[in-house]
């Protein structure tokens, strides 16, 4: 269509190869030894910002900048990556919930009434993220949805937890479940009959991604559903109480519990007739649980019984596969994204795709590619094209996916696939088929998230390495490198007072920080095939990730569409 049509850039040249390099939990903040990015060898890093200081800068990553209700909600790479490849801001599904809560339109709206149908003789289950950090869940939330079905005629209701410590602090699980006991028990003092059925940690139990790993899924089915896993107790906060005892336990890789009642029958497994709510408002983690909930036809792994429910999530995580089919809160509609305008104004790509499954050697000629390995593989894919799962043209896009390892925490092996990664955009580049390489280098947020601060200063000298590699390969074919990332983590790995000072748990021991922060990150151009003259813009200093679409867009020779979120650049 010619909508789609983006006019020239009136002094940027096409045809340049663009590297789009996106270094996952990479944010700026003063140096000192808890910042593992400061402490490790970055020198390519290092040399970005040193070398051409009017080309390096800093971009907002996180709170209102990427659509999350507050300036103090860190970013993630969901919102992040939505609006590095969207350019434009939406509110985001946090946001979008907190609104529907606040006005109760969540209860009068399709899905509520949907699931509402099964409150008279059936059992309403809530499964999701019991958690603060406002990622993937909030517990406000659920406390309000759990109050709202009381109010309209729940009679049983079953919470399945699964325990964060990775975008909030490791042990405040247990805080989490005894506020929801309380409200819980306040459920009862009505005469609805509420209470925790199951859990587990949320890396361990239900939350994988990309289906890196399905028995994770497999494991929360069991006892969320079946009511059976390999711990039993009677009661919620004694179980995490319980199971963090053991050595090296913690929130993220709880092993899964179910409650059982005085005889020692699980109290809460899925049953005909039943409602089910997922209540995460992300979609990575809990597409994998949505499918096994609601698909029919399902051989990832043995369900053993598939009740009849009915299923909605909190939001539609799949626009395209319509998954699920019911919904509480419409999510953003995230439309006309960068990558869609780049291909249909000729840009040939080569992107990793989002299932290896269906991986197929096409022989049209790429100009562009995406590359991550698969714990980060959606980001620059699904996320960066406005949470689609395939390509816009797949005789123009190749998706190429670097497996992972599974099955491991990041720490055991912080450099990950950053090498292949690097090689892989490498070789893209070199072979002169690409108009943009994209690539997502995991490290600093997957090591980052593990709290190891050793790993995780191997793990950002890793990632320094690959983009080496990328700017080496720039170099040679003559183009152009954008280096970003998605949002803060590994630059700071503890939890600080207001003065900035490390704060001093219980035992004794600074406060390791798994999860992400709110500072802002770099962004840096450069490369022989940036034209003379071109360098950022003095007058956006509120800049943030959304900006970059239209930067990159004008890299390609592009005049970015009117409503994006103005460029970066000028060119003098
Ligand atoms: C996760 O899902 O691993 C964390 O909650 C968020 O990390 P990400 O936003 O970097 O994926
Ligand atoms: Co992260």
């Amino acid at each position: 269509a010619s909508s789609w049509k983006l006019a020239d850039h009136p002094k940027l040249p096409k045809g340049k190869m663009v590297a789009v390099v996106v270094l996952d939990g990479w944010g700026e903040t003063s140096p000192d030894k808890y910042n593992c990015i400061h402490v490790a060898e970055t020198p390519a890093m290092d040399s970005l910002k040193k070398s051409a200081p009017d080309k390096w800068r800093l971009l907002k990553a996180h709170g209102t900048a990427v659509g999350l209700p507050s300036d103090d909600d860190m970013g993630n790479s969901e919102v992040g990556h939505n609006a590095l490849g969207a350019g434009r801001i939406y509110a985001q599904g946090a946001k979008l919930v907190d609104q529907a809560l606040a006005s109760g339109k969540i209860f009068n709206d399709e899905g509520f009434n949907y699931i509402k149908q099964s409150f008279a003789n059936n059992t309403l289950h809530l499964i999701g993220l019991m958690s603060d950090g406002g990622v993937h869940s909030r517990l406000d939330q659920l406390q309000l949805l759990l109050k709202g079905a009381g109010e309209r005629g729940a009679k049983k209701i079953r919470v399945h937890v699964l325990t964060d410590g990775r975008d909030v602090l490791d042990g405040t699980s247990v805080a989490h479940a005894e506020t929801l006991e309380k409200d819980l028990s306040e459920l009862r003092g009505k005469g609805i009959d509420a209470q925790i059925a199951s859990g587990g940690g949320r890396m361990y139990v239900t939350m994988d991604r990309y289906e890196n790993d399905w028995q994770v899924v497999k494991r929360g089915w069991d006892a969320q559903v079946l009511g059976e896993a390999p711990h039993k107790f009677k009661n919620a906060v004694e179980a995490i109480k319980k199971l963090r005892e053991a050595p090296n336990a913690n929130d993220q890789y709880l092993p899964p519990f179910v409650i059982v009642d005085d005889g020692g029958k699980a109290v809460g497994p899925v049953l005909d007739g039943d409602a089910v709510v997922t209540f995460n408002f992300r979609a990575d983690r809990m597409t994998m649980l949505a499918q096994a909930l609601e698909n029919e036809k399902f051989d990832k792994f043995d369900r053993v019984r598939m009740p009849k429910i009915r299923y909605a999530g909190m939001l539609q995580y799949d626009g395209e596969l319509k998954l699920p089919s019911h919904y509480l809160v419409s999510p953003p509609l995230i439309e006309r994204t960068s990558g869609e305008y780049l291909v249909n104004n000729g840009i040939r790509t080569f992107a990793c795709r989002y299932s290896h499954s269906s991986f197929k050697e096409v022989d049209t000629v790429f100009l562009s590619m995406y590359n991550s390995e698969t714990v980060k593989f959606g980001h620059v894919t699904f996320f960066w094209n406005g949470n689609r799962s395939g390509c816009f043209n797949s005789e123009k896009e190749e998706y190429v996916e670097i497996p992972s390892d599974s099955g491991i925490t990041f720490n055991v092996k912080p450099k990950m696939k950053a090498l292949e990664v690097g090689e892989k955009a490498r070789d893209a580049i070199l072979s002169g088929k690409f108009d943009q390489v994209r690539v997502n280098i995991p490290n600093g947020d997957m090591v980052g998230h593990t709290g190891d601060i050793e790993a995780t200063i191997v793990g950002c000298k890793a990632a320094d390495d690959a983009v080496k590699t990328i700017l080496d390969a720039v170099e040679k074919v003559g183009g152009i490198y954008v280096v970003t990332a998605d949002h803060g983590n590994a630059e700071d790995m503890v939890k600080r007072d207001k003065k900035g000072e490390p704060l001093i748990g219980k035992d004794g021991n600074v406060q390791i920080l798994t999860s992400h922060t709110l500072h802002p990150v770099p962004v840096a151009i450069g490369g022989p095939g940036l034209a003379g003259g071109v360098k950022f813009r003095k007058d956006v200093p509120n800049g943030g990730l959304a900006n970059v679409a239209a930067t990159v867009m004008n890299l390609h020779g592009f005049v970015a569409p009117d409503d994006y979120e103005t460029t970066l650049i000028e060119v003098a």
